[in-house]
């Protein structure tokens, strides 16, 4: 029944963008990066220039670079979102799933990040949706940021809107996200905000000290973006 929700609404979304573009006589691209929404030395000091180049222009190309050449093994997966390759992505090898998550989940991580003092707040709305599931938006912080300290290697921890409508905070490893229809993800959910804690988003500022960039990370939280994810998760 999840696996269905979620893959009906982001079907739902893809027919009208397919008609739109079909009567405009677009072809189909390949997955691509969205643009860096900020300069590589906007979010510092809390995430060094050097740190957000190499992860944005290596890391993440890497995954979209790895993931269109499995279109040559699925051809579907030309016409398809990444939230859609994603909810059935049990259907496709192990390459589909590492660099898609892996897709998906950077292209989360850049946008719900802004400069220190840029982000905004949390909206009306979300700040009570956060006060009824977790009692504060203190305690949010905590649970979530314990998520991302706990998570044993390599991950993302996420602030997710579940299929019934509610908040919750989970954490993924390696480049798995909630989306996921496999039967090892906890907690299944549209992702309203992600934090990378595998080392290349931190080591070169912070070596060994997960806690100290989970700690500054909080200052350069674009609540704006997260505001409008959780509206747009709301109507799905
Ligand atoms: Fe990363």
């Amino acid at each position: 029944m999840t696996k269905s929700w979620f893959c009906l609404s982001h079907n739902v979304a893809r027919i009208a963008l397919l008609a739109g573009l079909t009567a405009a006589g677009t072809a189909w691209a390949q997955f691509t990066q969205s643009p860096l929404p900020y300069a590589y030395t906007a979010l510092e000091p809390q995430i060094d220039a050097m740190t957000m180049e190499l992860h944005y222009t290596r890391h993440h190309k890497s995954a979209v670079d790895g993931l269109n050449a499995q279109i040559k093994n699925y051809p579907e997966l030309a016409n398809m979102t990444i939230e859609q390759v994603l909810c059935q992505v049990s259907k496709y090898n192990t390459a589909v799933r590492n660099n898609g998550g892996n897709h998906y989940n950077h292209e989360i991580f850049w946008k719900v990040m802004a400069p220190a003092g840029q982000g905004g707040k949390p909206s009306e709305v979300l700040a009570a949706a956060i006060d009824k599931a977790f009692g504060s938006m203190e305690e949010m912080r905590k649970l979530f940021s314990a998520a991302a300290a706990g998570r044993f290697g390599s991950g993302w921890a996420w602030l997710v809107v579940t299929p019934d409508k509610k908040l919750a905070i989970t954490s993924t490893p390696n480049q798995d996200n909630p989306l996921m229809d496999l039967p090892e993800i906890a907690v299944k959910g549209t992702p309203i905000l992600g934090l990378d804690v595998w080392e290349h988003a931190y080591y070169l500022s912070y070596q060994n000290r997960r806690g100290d960039y989970i700690k500054h990370w909080w200052d350069v939280v674009n609540w704006n973006e997260v505001n409008r994810r959780y509206e747009e998760a709301m109507r799905q």
